[in-house]
Parts: C-alpha cells; sequence; structure tokens
C-alpha cells in the first residue's frame, strides 16, 4: 500500500503497510503560534484526533506557523518520532523536547531516510528564496518512484531533485505539490488592493504566476497527479476578510485540458486520497476518515464571506492588533530598551549598511546622515524616533521637522505601525506577519539603492527564527503554555 491523503493547507499523510507519516500537520482547523488572532484553514476542516494513534513520525519542513503549529503537535502522542528539517530553528527543537517528545531528529539534505519496509524520504534544498531558503522538500517514495510524492513546500523545483531524477532516467512521477506560496498570489496584500490604477496589469499577475510555476513544472518528467494544495486561509486580523483562491479550480480545469490527460490536476480538497490504481496514482473515489467537517470553522468562513472587502485604502485605519491602544511610560522605556538591542541588528543589516553609504557625498565628504524615522501610534499622539545607524541607536524626538516624504536624502525609510504591537512582537506576543500583513505602513521615497526593500523586509530577516532564537523560543513556549490551560486557547 502507499496511500497519500492531503489533510488541508499543505499537510500530507502518506502510509505504507507500516508506516505512517505525516507531513506539516496542522490539526486544530486553524493556525497561528502567537497570542492573538488566529488563521483558519480553508476550506475548512478538521482531524480526527482518534486517527492519530497509528502515527509512526512527523516530518516538519520549515518554522512557518502554517507548517509549524505548536497547538495542533501537542495533539500528538509523545513516543512518534518529530524530525525536523536541518535548516529549522533552535527553538522549533527546543519547545518539541520539552512539550516531552522523546524522539525528535534533524533530517539533512540529500541523505535518504527509509520509514518501515516500504517507503523512504529523501530532501531536497530549494532553490534560492528571500522567505523559504529554509524549507526542505520532501520526496518521498514507496515501492518504486510511481509511487511517490514529492512536496515542493512554498518553493519551486529544486535543482538537485531535477539533477537526479535525471541521472536515474526517470520518466515519470506519483504526485506532485504545487502550493500557492510558490504562485506569488498574495491577494490581499496584493497592490491592486491598494493601487486600484493597476488593476489591469496585476490582474494577470495570478495566472501568469500559476502558469510560470505550473511550465516550471515542466523540467520534471511526466507525474500522474498534480495536486495545487494551500488554497487560502481566513486570517482574523486580516481586514480584507477571507483569502482563497478559487480560481484555482479554474486554473486546474484549464491545465487539465492542455495536460492531454497525461496528467490529472486538482484543486486539492481536504480528505483527498491518492493511491496507485490501474498502474497509475489516482484520486481515490473515497474520502478519508483523518479529515473531518469542522462546524466552527465553517460558521467563521461564512460570516468572513459576508463582510465587504471593497474599501477606501487612503482612508484605511488600522487598529492595534494587541488591542491596546496606548502604551504606560514603564512601558515605552521597556520599548525603547529593545529597539536599542535591535538597533545593533539594523546596523548588521543591509539597510544598516545602505543607510550609512548614503552619508557619504559625490566627493566623498559625509554631507548628512541618513535615518529610517519610526512613527509609533500611541493613544492620542504619536511617538518618533530616528534610527541613525552611525551612533547605533534610536533616538526620540517630539515631532517631525516637516513632513518625512519632503525629505527622502534624510529619510530614506520610514515605517509606522502601533507601539503596543512593535513591543507585542519584541516581547513573543505576537509574530512578526501580524503586522507586517495589515498594520503598519511603510514607505522608501528615495529609489534606487534604497529602493528594493524597506522596513517590512527587515522585520520579516530579523525577526525570522534563525535571527532571533529567544524570541521565537518564548513565543513558541508561550504557544505551548496556553495549550495547557483549558480554555484558553
Ligand atoms: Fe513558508
Amino acid at each position: 500500500m502507499f496511500k497519500l491523503t492531503f489533510l488541508g493547507h499543505q499537510g500530507w499523510s502518506v502510509q505504507t503497510d507500516d508506516y505512517h507519516l505525516l507531513i506539516d500537520p496542522i490539526i486544530t482547523p486553524y493556525f497561528r503560534n502567537a497570542l492573538y488572532a488566529r488563521s483558519w484553514i480553508f476550506p475548512p476542516r478538521a482531524i480526527n484526533l482518534e486517527r492519530l494513534a497509528g502515527v509512526n513520525g512527523v516530518f516538519l519542513t520549515h518554522d512557518h506557523e502554517d507548517h509549524f503549529h505548536v497547538e495542533s503537535l501537542n495533539y500528538l502522542p509523545r513516543d512518534i518520532y518529530m524530525y525536523l528539517s536541518g535548516n529549522m530553528s533552535g527553538a522549533a527543537e527546543r519547545i518539541l523536547r520539552e512539550m516531552g517528545f522523546q524522539n525528535v531528529k534533524r533530517l539533512f539534505a540529500l541523505e535518504p531516510i527509509a520509514f518501515g519496509s516500504q517507503m523512504e524520504m529523501t530532501l531536497y534544498p530549494p532553490p534560492a528564496s528571500p522567505t523559504e531558503h529554509w524549507v526542505l522538500q520532501p520526496f518521498i517514495r514507496g515501492r518504486n518512484l510511481r509511487e511517490s510524492l514529492y512536496n515542493p513546500v512554498d518553493c519551486t523545483v529544486s535543482p538537485e531533485l531535477l539533477s537526479m531524477l535525471r541521472k536515474n532516467k526517470v520518466r515519470r512521477l506519483g504526485v506532485v505539490a504545487l502550493a500557492n506560496n510558490t504562485q506569488h498570489v498574495l491577494s490581499p496584500y496584493h497592490p491592486t488592493r491598494y493601487m486600484p490604477e493597476m488593476r489591469t496589469a496585476s490582474s494577470n499577475f495570478f495566472p501568469a504566476g500559476v502558469l510560470n510555476c505550473h511550465f516550471g513544472m515542466g523540467e520534471l518528467p511526466l507525474m500522474d497527479c498534480l495536486a495545487i494544495v494551500g488554497r487560502g486561509f481566513l486570517d482574523e486580523a486580516n481586514p480584507f476578510g477571507v483569502y482563497k483562491e478559487q480560481a484555482q479550480d479554474q486554473l486546474a480545469g484549464i491545465l487539465q485540458r492542455y495536460s492531454y490527460g497525461e496528467c490529472d490536476i486538482h484543486g486539492a480538497q481536504p480528505g483527498d486520497v491518492f493511491a496507485m490504481h490501474a498502474n497509475r496514482m489516482q484520486l481515490m473515489p473515497e474520502k478519508s476518515d483523518l479529515v473531518v467537517r469542522s462546524p466552527e470553522a465553517e460558521e467563521r468562513l461564512a460570516q468572513a464571506e459576508k463582510q465587504d472587502f471593497d474599501f477606501n485604502p487612503l482612508a484605511y485605519e488600522y487598529e492595534p492588533m494587541t488591542g491596546q491602544s496606548t502604551l504606560s511610560p514603564a512601558e515605552i522605556q521597556r520599548l525603547e530598551e529593545h529597539l536599542n538591542k535591535f538597533a545593533l541588528k539594523i546596523t548588521c543589516h543591509r539597510m544598516g549598511m545602505e543607510l550609512i553609504n548614503t552619508n557619504v557625498s559625490k566627493d566623498g565628504k559625509p554631507f548628512h546622515e541618513a535615518r529610517l524615522i519610526l512613527i509609533l501610534k500611541n493613544g492620542d499622539s504619536d511617538v518618533y524616533y530616528e534610527f541613525w545607524p552611525s551612533f547605533t541607536e534610536f533616538r526620540r524626538i517630539d515631532e517631525l521637522p516637516v513632513h518625512v516624504l519632503d525629505l527622502p536624502d534624510h529619510y530614506p525609510h520610514g515605517y509606522e505601525c502601533w507601539a503596543s504591537d512593535l513591543l507585542g512582537l519584541f516581547e513573543s506576543d505576537l509574530s512578526a506577519y501580524q503586522i507586517m500583513l495589515f498594520r503598519n505602513r511603510v514607505w522608501s521615497p528615495r529609489h534606487g539603492m534604497h529602493g528594493n526593500y524597506n522596513f517590512i523586509t527587515v522585520l520579516n530577516d530579523l525577526f525570522a527564527p534563525e535571527c532571533a532564537p529567544d524570541i521565537t523560543y518564548n513565543l513558541y513556549r508561550k504557544a505551548y503554555e496556553r495549550c495547557r490551560i483549558p480554555g484558553a486557547v
């Protein structure tokens, strides 16, 4: 037997006669390691907890919380094997051990591991990616290469996998998963939402992304099934409502026509089962009982569907994620202590280096100190800081001298968010995405050197688990503590 079950979002179950492996299982109907606002998986579903008893091992591809979710992992028996991608954070490994998992192991790229007598997994590194570089992609095979699952996770196809397939003259694979992250389909965060005049150019972005990715997958040999996964979610913090890609079903249909029957292309539904039938991996008629309905998630999605998504982006005002609109003087002091530790990291980041480089005029003499302006919303009045790269510190200023956009040389970067949210991020109550995606404003008025990234990139880089191990560990630890208090999650 070689049976694949799609668990929803990007989770998979792989079963043979003597082994049951889960990949990136989100067991609850939602995910989020931070205290505030969850994301509910679309299409909605829950996992049948009774069916988890037979699981032998779990493979976790990376630390992103739609793949590594502490509350979900807490439902698993502690004697099973927890395999972490070798690139995952020390924080992830530490929390799993503290949760009582007795067998926590790291797996590294290109080192095959056998699971029972009929399954073997090899991990492949993805192509370069700014946000998914730490993923290791599982390639799992059964007794032959037609019994296989290749899951590129949030990335495109691994060059190392391609060279292995070519070297071995592999002509056909079983099931390949295609995740929506790969297609850069970020509808709710998309510029069209902010710049309606760009709608024409940008609305081509989605199908173009899918097609590029699909034809990028043309590098692979033929496959029996292409399963389009990771098809959306409802983020409670998302003012735009539900992010879901219904269009993927349509596109799957179009791509299906052009595959001339060589490949079955599915917008995968939770509970879909793929197994060998008539000499090829096929979508089976019966759904898996590993996946069950979640009335709670269905209700939330139904409510969210009623929201009106059209809004005026210029008038859009965001509330603090933490719900706290004013920090006390003691909290402001704590925030400043965090900021000044953070300043050193920014100086070592390319933003700090480029700000320093900007300080040299054409004839080689310093002409001003370029800095980042930080506008923190707090109660009725904003709090302002300037990040001075050559002093490696944030300095508070009482008011903005002029509108910062009028001084692009002095302020190549600007950033606005709630003071309480930034404190929550430093103190492991929020994940960076909860601020970055919906609850901030950012600008880089100076193009050219400073045009390719902004302070959101800095937050994404410097709060990534491998760059902020203590903050990440505390986030996981708090998530685990909440699991142990009935009714707290
Ligand atoms: Fe990811």
